[in-house]
């Protein structure tokens, strides 16, 4: 029953009908946040996924993450920028992946990385998604959207597989600057910004001919000051941050001693700009990344009708932001409806000068549980044609797998071994989940049920054989 393993969730869900079956081909229909799709093989999407999406935590007045949207937005103002905030999830992989230049193999495309509704539609992995038809509509010189994005990812306290992005995007029109020049213009508009005294690093150089190129529709000149202007709007969105969490501190502790704010500007690469960057944070002894961008590139300027223009774009996580805004420990907590939590945050969406640190209610003790097995071997001879061999597993799936049975009470899992037997060439893994709720203390039998379930799913879903 090679079908089986095609499909990740292979029983129909709830919202799921059975619409017709003819030997081994199913068509279903399954309804998304009120609308009804077409499902087939490549449909991947856990019933607990389907269900948040009608949080929409980015909107929800006084919660941290609509807290910290609305704080990066008054940065950028409009009617400059203009605000789109309820882009519905569900898109095409034209959207999601073509219209932004990703190669037909790019690793993001993957049933291992991206939440498919069917071969053609997907759940967007990044608010990228909707650049193309923004810039499109054309309705304003700078865009910010933000939007729910999901993602099957790792388990740990800053992974989570629904997460919220933001994207901004600032262009100029060569054919409505005075006279024609998009350098001077720019210019004039940087001059207009805030300044800084910030330190900022630069490990690499900004840009590389074979690495980060410039593009060849812009003049150095021209992507410099493009550059300038968004580096420059990106630090402005970082030291406001930084400086609310700085105030929120010293309320919570008169005596806090802040030490002084360290970011740093690197290369990257994304397909739809050029030359790119990522910015990153020194925070508690380590380099963390917290957003992408880059000049836009010309062809998705083309694509949507509008050559004469250019400019830059953005895509920030808002997760990683509130949780350094507010210091909050583990991304769980956002979707937590415990009044423990969302009562911290009350009456903050209309007094975003006057921020407070969140104050971690009791942390429960941790269940560790170990799972160890053998992976399929790819070469058995007992014929069948297993496909969750070694070559096609892949992590994500137990991560679905604890994770549709465990949600938010597993707070981490992690290969703790690995190891190939000398002789069969068979592959065995062990993870280890750390059951703790947020909420209460759970007992060893609570943990040993759910730990069974994963047990028991992790053979049927997978073909593992338990060790
Ligand atoms: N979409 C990227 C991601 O999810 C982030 C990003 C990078 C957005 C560069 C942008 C950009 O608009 O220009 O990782």
């Amino acid at each position: 029953m090679p079908l089986q393993f095609h499909r990740f969730v292979d029983s129909p869900q709830e919202g799921t009908i059975l619409m017709f079956f003819l030997g081994t081909k199913s068509s279903e229909t399954t309804t998304i946040g009120g609308r009804s799709y077409q499902t087939d093989e490549w449909h991947n999407l856990p019933s607990n996924i389907a269900s948040s999406i009608s949080r929409k935590l980015h909107v929800q007045k006084d919660h941290p993450i609509c807290i910290t949207r609305a704080i990066i937005e008054s940065r950028f103002p409009s009617p400059t920028y203009k605000y789109h905030n309820t882009f519905f999830p569900v898109v095409s992989t034209h959207q999601n992946f073509d219209s932004l230049g990703f190669p037909a193999d790019h690793p993001g495309r993957s049933k291992t990385d991206t939440y498919y509704v069917n071969k053609d539609t997907v759940l967007r992995t990044h608010t990228s998604a909707h650049q193309a038809d923004v810039f499109r509509a054309n309705e304003s010189e700078g865009f910010l959207i933000s939007a729910d994005v999901y993602r099957r990812d790792a388990i740990d306290r800053s992974h989570y597989p629904i997460f919220h992005q933001m994207e901004g995007a600032r262009m100029w029109d060569r054919t409505k600057v005075p006279n024609g020049d998009i350098t001077a213009a720019v210019w004039k508009d940087l001059e207009a910004l805030p300044t800084h005294s910030m330190k900022v690093e630069y490990p690499n150089p900004p840009t590389h001919p074979e690495r980060n190129p410039l593009q060849k529709e812009h003049s150095p000149d021209e992507a410099e000051v493009i550059a300038a202007h968004l580096k420059r709007s990106l630090e402005l969105v970082v030291r406001d941050i930084f400086s609310r969490a700085k105030a929120a501190a010293i309320a919570a502790s008169p005596d806090f001693v802040d030490e002084p704010l360290r970011v740093r500007w690197i290369e990257a690469y994304f397909p739809f700009t050029s030359p790119s960057w990522e910015l990153e944070i020194f925070w508690q002894g380590d380099w963390l990344e917290v957003l992408g961008c880059g000049v836009v590139k010309q062809d998705i300027m083309e694509k949507a009708d509008l050559p004469q223009q250019l400019g830059w774009a953005f895509g920030i996580g808002l997760e990683r932001i509130a949780m350094l805004l507010f210091e909050i420990p583990d991304i769980r907590l956002f979707w937590s409806q415990d009044e423990r939590f969302l009562g911290q945050f009350k009456g903050l969406s209309d007094n975003l000068e006057n921020l407070k640190r969140f104050v971690p209610f009791s942390k429960y003790p941790a269940c560790y549980k170990d799972v160890a097995f053998w992976l399929r071997s790819s070469s058995s001879s007992a014929g069948g044609g297993s496909r969750a061999n070694t070559q096609d597993f892949h992590e994500n799936d137990v991560m679905e797998i604890v994770r549709d049975i465990g949600g938010d009470v597993v707070e981490d899992v992690a290969k703790v071994d690995e190891f190939t037997h000398p002789k069969t060439g068979r592959k065995s893994l062990c993870y280890r989940i750390n059951y703790r709720s947020l909420e209460k203390t759970l007992t060893n039998e609570e943990a040993n049920r759910y730990h069974d379930r994963v047990r028991n799913a992790l053979i049927e879903k997978l073909g593992v054989e338990l060790r």
